[in-house]
């Protein structure tokens, strides 16, 4: 008993280099660009990371490092056509269809357990783990994953605090006042508002217990049981790993807004990605974002979404656009463009965050993605947004709201409603002073988010699944939440009252009338 109690406090004091297993199979590029900034933490903190990923990494993270390649995942996204922004601006595509999302997030999961190198690499019996990190999109399968190597769960999610998320460790948050992340409302609602937020949660608790559970369930049941039965063990109920995560990292911050309350076991890590110091940029774009003294507009429609589908006529017309204005502008645009006028400048692939970095960067025209958000905040860049799809909408909205962005809709339109945007932003400094604010907010933290990591990780580890901030809430059923058994209780004694009266005054009644006669 003393020396397992000298154990513990010893393990608390120093940190061994862990094993960690890295979990990020979704195939979409910013799914990469999050699980990178985990890869990076970790291993330089000395643990030991394996990670599984659709978006393979090139940088040497070196011999602690490895990583097995789902990439695969990406033909299931159709390739071009999806994303394709022609065909949104001319055929629409359903912007926040959750069942579709689901779907994805769960043909993924299927796919991904049954490629060889995943397969060999499960089956493999002398792999061991301290800890499991997966992402959460969408699908909870991967709590699979530390049933397999017995050791602690952590989820990364990849936007901000959600409901859907939150349920696994604590509370749903209220519908009243805080939003879905496809609903694009924001805080404070309108009664209107939150009918439509209590629907989302309805509907959306709904399809995920009714269509998506059952067939995740069944998936654990299928890759797991056979896996944990070659090691000997039995396989525990899903119901029961579910609920039994142990921490859980965003990808948002404070500064962007409308956080509700959150359980100890969840930190908001968001700008974990970005480097820190931020990488110097190329030399012929440092010397020419140096010379730009009227200023720079940065132009990127993301990882996924690329500046290349823009329909002809559109680009043309953003050309002459951009023309007329004596700022010079970078744009990352993923093919060759002719004609270019001398104020514009096309990169295929843009460092991000060192061309926000640099001082002369003035407007950063932006589609919203999480983080290209994160990194408008981090650098306090003002923003215009053009939002094409999913959580877009929602974070343009809440960077107008608070006052660093101007939204400009994704329509044939775009060169004239960009032209405005531009002129007013560049009219008004209030727009990059609000940006620089927010940023100050943003940085104003205790420490990194990538110390904030690599600490609860190594916190999860030492104490065994960090048991002591879990919330109570895990344990207790929904109907016990809400006092229905109470309720159905005080019914019962309330309807045995009244049965009881209503027969002693109809004997009664009856008495009276025998006597009468
Ligand atoms: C994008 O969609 C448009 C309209 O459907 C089509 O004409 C174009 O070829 C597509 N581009 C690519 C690269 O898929
Ligand atoms: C729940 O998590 C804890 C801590 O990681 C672990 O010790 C326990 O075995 C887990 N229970 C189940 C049923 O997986």
């Amino acid at each position: 008993m003393k020396l397992s109690c000298l154990h513990f406090i010893l393990t608390l004091c120093y940190v061994n280099a862990y094993k960690v297993l890295l979990f990020f199979p979704f195939p979409i590029r910013s799914m990469g660009i999050l699980g990178e900034g985990f890869v990076k933490h970790l291993t330089d903190a000395g643990h030991e990371v394996t990670y599984v990923t659709s978006v393979v990494t090139k940088r040497d993270y070196g011999k602690n490092f490895r990583q097995i390649d789902v990439s695969k995942n990406f033909a299931m996204m159709g390739d071009d056509p999806m994303m394709n922004i022609t065909v949104v601006m001319t055929a629409g595509i359903e912007m926040n269809d959750r069942k579709m999302l689901q779907e994805f997030a769960y043909i993924s999961a299927d796919q991904t357990f049954k490629y060889d190198n995943v397969r060999n690499f499960l089956e493999d019996t002398s792999e061991k783990f301290d800890v499991v990190i997966a992402d959460l999109y969408e699908t909870e399968v991967y709590a699979g994953l530390s049933v397999l190597y017995d050791c602690p769960m952590i989820w990364s999610y990849s936007m901000g605090a959600h409901w859907q998320v939150l349920r696994l460790i604590d509370e749903r948050s209220n519908p009243s006042y805080t939003s879905d992340y496809l609903s694009g409302n924001i805080a404070p609602l309108s009664f209107q508002q939150r009918l439509q937020e209590l629907w989302a949660q309805i509907e959306g608790s709904w399809s995920k217990s009714s269509h998506l559970q059952p067939k995740e369930e069944k998936l654990y049941e299928d890759i797991f049981r056979p896996l944990l039965n070659k090691r000997g063990r039995t396989l525990p109920d899903y119901q029961e790993v579910l609920y039994n995560s142990s921490f859980i990292f965003a990808n948002e911050h404070h500064a962007f807004g409308t956080v509700p309350s959150i359980p100890l076991n969840f930190k908001l890590i968001g700008g974990l990605h970005i480097d820190s110091p931020i990488k110097p940029l190329p030399q012929d774009l440092q010397s020419l974002m140096d010379k730009s003294t009227n200023g720079v507009i940065y132009f990127s429609m993301g990882s996924t979404w690329q500046s290349k589908y823009i329909p002809k006529q559109v680009t043309e017309a953003l050309l002459k656009t951009f023309s007329e204005f004596k700022q010079t502008v970078i744009w990352k645009y993923e093919a060759e463009l002719a004609n270019l006028p001398k104020n514009v400048h096309i990169l295929k692939w843009a460092p991000q965050p060192s061309i926000l970095a640099h001082p002369n960067c003035k407007i950063f025209i932006s589609h919203g993605g999480q983080l290209s958000s994160t990194e408008a905040i981090h650098f306090g860049v003002a923003t215009i947004g053009v939002p094409i799809f999913f959580d877009q909408f929602v974070n343009i909205k809440k960077a107008v709201n608070k006052g660093y962005a101007i939204k400009v809709p994704l329509t044939f339109n775009l060169a004239e409603d960009l032209k405005v945007a531009i002129e007013t932003m560049l009219a008004d400094p209030s727009y990059n002073l609000r940006a620089k604010e927010l940023s100050a907010i943003y940085h104003d933290r205790p420490v990194s988010p990538a110390k904030e990591l690599v600490h609860w990780v190594e916190h999860v580890v030492k104490t065994g699944g960090a048991m002591h901030l879990r919330s109570p809430s895990v344990y207790v059923k929904w109907y016990q939440k809400i006092y229905l058994d109470f309720v159905a209780l005080v019914s019962a004694v309330v309807g045995l009252l009244a049965y009881i009266l209503k027969a002693l005054t109809s004997n009664l009644k009856k008495a009276k009338k025998v006597k009468k006669n």
